[in-house]
């Protein structure tokens, strides 16, 4: 490896010291060298270590704020009062989004600011050179050894110790993320696997809680239903929670034209009238649009779109399975209800869906 210079921080490289190799024009060398303050003035130095340091330390602050925001405020299903609920949300978002964005910016901007003011800027030039063996080992360890000396980590403590409390931290909002992962009861993806929906619930018209008459469905139509057991749910946020997993579109159209169905789900429509999932299995926006005359369903998220004749199978999109149908019928009254919860977990994939459902209500 040749060095322009001596290799030290503050050399200087004259112009036009290179020869011209059989070249037309001659090498024009490397300009002047010109050494930063922070090469001359030892305070300078200093300051520039302490604005590293800094930056090292917002970076941990940030990790604490993230931990705040996830472990000290209250979930908002927690609160019975919508508009409490919300606000305690909004400070959770903002408190995760902040701390993890300072976590990272404050190791990157100090990474950066280390290698522009401290670490020396000598412009290095690398000759080709054929493959050799121990000769190469050996320069290749000097190499991460002068790595080492140049980033001044031996010399500078304060740089080292906030650098490395930074980087331990700044990975543990991940840690703390994952454990939403955990299959236990009451926290994690178990919660997924049910909806309100059950055998004799009926379907009721969103907001009113009016339940529906099959007969006063019409062919075309379709409509936001959610079950009637709704209403029973006291907990502000707990019945939002509950609403966005059982939430349900409901069309009718010509028995005629449905196509071949899957086999076992010959009675899990009524007269035409057929009900799915309103999450969508991409990554659950609100599937909204029927289209009356091919029978889709479109996600306007990323256009999935799903076929209602043929048990909601996807038919373009990224989604990656059907929408999960609800089984429904009527009661005696006429008035359309379940036969049963969904049977499978509503909405986008997540590792644990195929698993065996501990209550053995799903197929593995
Ligand atoms: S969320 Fe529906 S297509 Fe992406």
């Amino acid at each position: 490896m040749a060095e322009h210079g001596n290799g030290e921080s503050g050399a200087v490289v004259t112009a036009g010291e290179g020869e011209s190799n059989g070249y037309a024009i001659d090498n024009p060398g490397l300009p002047p060298h010109r050494p930063r303050l922070a090469d001359v003035d030892e305070k300078a130095a200093k300051r520039s270590e302490r604005q590293v340091a800094t930056l090292f330390l917002l970076s941990i602050i940030g990790t604490v704020i993230f931990f705040v925001g996830y472990f000290a405020v209250a979930r908002m299903d927690q609160f019975d009062d919508y508009f409490e609920g919300m606000t305690a949300l909004r400070v959770q978002n903002t408190l995760l989004g902040v701390g993890s964005a300072l976590a990272m910016l404050g190791i990157g901007l100090g990474v950066v600011h280390w290698a522009r003011t401290l670490m020396p800027d000598h412009e290095i030039v690398e000759d080709r050179k054929p493959l050799r063996k121990e000769a190469d080992r050996a320069e290749a360890e000097q190499i991460v050894t002068d790595v080492i000396d140049e980033t001044q980590i031996k010399r500078r403590p304060l740089l080292r110790n906030t650098l490395i409390a930074a980087a331990l931290l700044a990975p543990l909002p991940a840690v703390v993320l994952f454990r939403d992962l955990d299959t236990s009861e009451d926290f994690g993806v178990e919660r997924l696997r049910h909806s309100l929906w059950a055998e004799g619930v009926r379907l009721v018209r969103d907001p009113t809680g009016t339940p529906i008459r099959a007969a006063d469905i019409t062919i075309g139509s379709a409509m936001h239903v959610i079950p009637e057991n709704l209403r029973e749910i006291s907990g502000h946020g707990e019945r939002l929670s509950e609403k966005a997993k059982s939430v349900v579109l409901l069309m009718r159209m010509n028995p005629d034209d449905f196509n071949e169905q899957i086999p076992g789900r010959e009675d899990w429509t009524h007269e035409g009238i057929i009900a799915c999932s309103k999450v969508c299995t991409h990554v659950g926006c609100p599937v909204a649009l029927y289209e009356r005359h091919t029978h889709h369903l479109l996600c306007p998220c990323h256009q999935s779109t799903f076929d209602a004749a043929e048990n909601f199978k996807v038919v373009f999109g990224p989604a990656g399975r059907p929408l999960p149908q609800l089984p429904i019928t009527v009661d005696n009254e006429g008035f359309l209800i379940a036969r049963s919860d969904f049977t499978e977990p509503i909405g986008p994939t997540y590792w644990e869906r195929g698993q065996t459902d501990p209550e053995g209500d799903f197929p593995a």
